[in-house]
């Protein structure tokens, strides 16, 4: 297993539990249900609130400015132009705006992983079914390899593959840079739900060049609930948009010619926006999140909570807990493997003592720090585990 040595790129970063507002006896490890905010997005947001407040205060510009600079901060993160980003309210928006505007014929083929997130499969059925294609769902190899498991279905019949870069379940990962290549090998589309990995795991665009990336904010950007972005590379930006929304035609910006109807859009991904983006208090919540990302920086994230997720693994091993082997898995991501059913209700139990983790069923558990987590924190929970599993803190 790998560990977080100095040869992996990155640097570690001390824990950052000052800049949320989590007590000394929460241990949380659950980022993949969803993130605590920043004190600064707090701010942001409780700032943005205070602005409704006096709407006389609030100028036409104030619409733009911070949807543009949120654009800029997401684009960055994935290496994008700023010109590619659409403003959405939620990864399903942004994965709907992709199957609205794939083709997809009769007979052809769009693959997805077994137990993958709903909201990217519904519209992948909807649309299959609109246009007499197929739904491939690939079941889980034994192996835990996802990433040969696709490379080995995509064929010529495949016209899209819409996958995750992170399996939400156990955190297992797939080698997108590969598998992107083989889509444009064989002409599919790729699709990626970067929900569970974006602003944890660094995600280029321009080695994987998906041809869709869509991401909700609420997990490891950070962000607040109900925003997201949408990539849209750029061979699809002349689409057409979920909604047709006043912002996205061109001159919207100046709101004396509102009225002088027109077909043409503001440049880019803009035309996918969702309806009413520029909110005052999201957006600059959703910003001061990507900043301080783009502060700490991606790959110095990945390292610092690889490091954390590999020691968790070890001590889990000790007590005979499986995990992915280290290369299979993304380093901010940790599903624990019990070798029977664990006792029922394991992750409520935990949460009585203020640990906070997600159960998968009887036999696994998700275990999903981020640099809030100390090493307290990480005691405690194996001193619960424990007593859980055996009655008493020492096995
Ligand atoms: C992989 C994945 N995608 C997307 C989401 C959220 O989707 P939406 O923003 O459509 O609610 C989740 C939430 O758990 C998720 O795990």
């Amino acid at each position: 297993m790998p560990t977080a040595d100095q040869s992996e790129p990155g640097l570690l970063i001390p824990c950052q539990r000052h800049l949320f507002d989590i007590p000394d006896d929460v241990a949380y490890l659950n980022c993949a249900y969803i993130s605590p905010l920043l004190l600064a997005s707090r701010d942001a947001g409780h700032a943005g609130v205070t602005r409704k407040l006096r709407p006389w205060e609030i100028s036409p510009s104030d619409f733009f400015t911070g949807a543009e600079t949120g654009r800029g901060l997401f684009a960055r993160l994935i290496g994008a132009s700023p010109d590619d980003i659409a403003l959405t309210p939620s990864a399903s928006y942004g994965l709907s705006t992709a199957a609205r505007n794939l083709p997809l014929g009769r007979g052809q083929a769009i693959l997805l992983l077994q137990e993958q997130f709903p909201s990217n499969v519904y519209p992948w059925r909807e649309l299959a079914k609109e246009r007499g294609g197929e739904i491939v769902t690939l079941a889980r190899p034994d192996d835990d390899d996802w990433t040969l498991t696709i490379l080995e279905a995509l064929n010529e019949r495949v016209a899209i593959a819409a996958l995750p870069h992170v399996h939400w379940t156990d955190g297992a990962l797939i080698d997108l840079e590969r598998v992107g290549r083989r889509c444009r090998q064989v002409g599919a589309a790729l699709v990626v739900d970067g929900t569970q990995s974006v602003g944890a795991l660094p995600f280029d665009v321009t080695a994987i060049q998906p041809d869709f990336l869509a991401v909700a904010t609420y997990k490891w950007l950070l962000g607040p609930y109900g925003a997201g972005y949408l990539y849209v590379a750029p061979k699809w930006q002349d689409g057409i948009p979920l909604e047709h929304n006043w912002f996205h035609r061109k001159g919207s910006d100046n709101f004396a010619t509102l009225v002088d109807y027109r077909d043409d859009y503001q440049p880019g991904a803009r035309r996918f926006d969702v309806g009413e983006r520029g909110s005052i208090h999201l957006v600059p919540m959703a910003n001061a999140g990507l900043r301080q990302l783009l502060e700490w920086g991606v790959e110095n994230i990945q390292k610092t909570i690889r490091a954390r997720t590999d020691r968790i693994a070890l001590r889990a091993a000790d007590m005979g807990i499986g995990t992915l082997p280290g290369e299979q898995r993304a380093g901010h991501y940790l599903g624990l493997r019990f070798r029977g059913d664990s006792p029922e209700g394991l992750a409520g139990q935990l949460a009585r003592e203020r640990i906070y983790v997600s159960a998968r069923g009887r036999s696994a558990m998700r275990v999903t720090p981020h640099l809030w987590v100390t090493d307290a924190d990480e005691d405690r929970f194996f001193e619960a585990l424990t007593t859980a599993l055996y009655g008493s803190a020492t096995p």
